[in-house]
């Protein structure tokens, strides 16, 4: 857990006074500065063992991460790529198929929809939360519809309560791409475990990630999981009898010995993600920018474990506030400054400008700050008071202490029950 540090007394809203002269976007460093001879200890023994695919970590791994999400099954495999083709191979998605998923997503979310041969028929955004709109997936839904795949962006659970019943009702099973939102709940139950598969990326920026690439499934479905498992080691089982054709997607024993390093700290990591975004909240206001930028808020139904802070930034301004922030240090991203439905990969389906409005216009006006774990108070005043600077707005009043400030109430529901015990730079890509 990250100890808070009164922030500075008296920070001007322009001028350089005080302010840090760098915040990165993310600092994995801090994390392996804390973990890093654990990490090495553990990777050694893998090392010494000579077993580097699925070995003992790995089945370790899988029963530590059932026991976190409080689910039955969890199943390690090579990417969040990877779980999401699994998934749907899993559940026959095919040729011709159609399978209705948001177009502001990662890339993944999509592609593998197409590698099976099927259509991916994409569905617009609640301008609010940025998750896939109920409204717009129940319109897609035709009758050739195989699959919904919402995706839990940003670290926040898509609305359940809507789509659960839009599934049932359409008599399709759901695949959460849960990649961004490892132990966010909807109403106490993690996600993941709400739909018939959950799909979860250890990519190295996602709230736990590992040392490479890796990726895990979750499924309350027993023939799911079974077939989950074979599905990962090309269908075979046992040695050389191939039941199915799957494919080769496994997680190496290192990645896993790694991930156990860190599990631990997860819930405490998600806490403080949750009070740098209360943080946050409380310095925009301070610093007058209610009117200039849109914050995100909390989500009341359950956990949002804050993968990202994305604010919008309305009037063609973003580009231009991104690139003042660049000339003064502080990191930021754009995810995803071009929507699904309009990459030249998929100009074959059909889709326009204009189609996805709110997709398309969240894709021009969003912006990720600095939010892991490890980020301090001056720092995040940092990022403020930058932002302030450019939209020329003065700080109101003494700071309220960002020690202080507090999580909204959905910030302080019950976490899984699990774990509370005891977390570089950023990876050139981003997912
Ligand atoms: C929403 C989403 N889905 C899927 C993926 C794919 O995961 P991976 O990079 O582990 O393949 C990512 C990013 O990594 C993601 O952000």
């Amino acid at each position: 857990m990250i100890r808070r540090t009164t922030p500075p007394a008296t920070t001007p809203a322009t001028g350089d006074e005080g302010l840090l002269a760098a915040v990165p976007l993310l600092a994995l460093d801090r994390q392996q500065a804390v973990l890093g001879d654990a990490i090495r200890a553990a990777i050694g023994r893998v090392c010494d063992s000579g077993r580097f695919v699925l070995g003992p970590d790995v089945t370790e791994l899988e029963a530590e991460l059932a026991k976190a999400l409080d689910v039955p099954h969890a199943i390690s495999c090579a990417s969040g790529s990877d779980a999401l083709l699994l998934a749907l191979m899993a559940l026959g998605v095919g040729a011709g198929d159609e399978v209705v998923l948001p177009s502001y997503t990662f890339f993944a979310t999509a592609s593998a929809v197409t590698r099976l041969g099927a259509v991916p028929i994409f569905a617009d955004i609640d301008p609010v939360t940025y998750l896939v709109d109920p409204a717009d997936v129940q319109r897609k839904i035709s009758k050739r519809c195989r699959a919904i795949v919402p995706v839990h962006l940003f670290g926040r659970t898509a609305d359940m309560d809507a789509l659960l019943p839009i599934a049932s009702a359409a008599g399709v099973p759901i695949v959460e791409d849960a990649a961004q939102s490892i132990l966010s709940t909807w109403h106490g139950r993690c996600s993941g475990g709400l739909g018939d598969v959950g799909c979860f990326s250890f990519y190295p920026t996602k709230n736990l990630g590992g040392a490479g690439d890796g990726g895990f499934l979750t499924t309350t479905r027993d023939d799911v999981a079974k077939t989950l498992r074979l599905l990962r080691v090309h269908g075979m089982e046992p040695r050389y009898y191939h039941e199915l054709i799957g494919i080769n997607s496994r997680l190496d024993t290192i990645q896993a010995a790694v991930l156990r390093v860190k599990l631990p700290h997860l819930d405490a990591w998600t806490s403080s993600r949750q009070e740098n975004a209360a943080g946050y909240r409380a310095l925009f206001a301070e610093y007058g920018l209610e009117g200039h930028i849109t914050v995100p808020g909390d989500e009341p139904r359950g956990r949002h474990v804050w993968n990202q802070f994305v604010i919008r930034v309305a009037g063609g301004r973003r580009d231009a506030l991104r690139a003042h922030l660049a000339q003064r240090g502080v990191g930021t991203e754009i995810y995803y400054p071009v929507p699904l439905h309009l990459q030249k990969c998929f100009a074959h389906l059909g889709w326009a400008e204009g189609d996805l409005p709110e997709t398309e216009r969240a894709a021009k006006e969003t912006l990720a700050l600095p939010i892991f774990p490890e980020l301090r108070p001056d720092e995040q005043r940092t990022v403020v008071a930058r932002i302030a600077e450019f939209c020329g707005t003065a700080r109101r009043t003494s700071a309220p202490d960002t020690k202080t400030a507090q999580p909204t109430a959905a910030g302080q529901l019950p976490a899984p029950h699990f774990l509370r015990r005891a977390v570089g730079k950023a990876d050139d890509v981003r997912c």
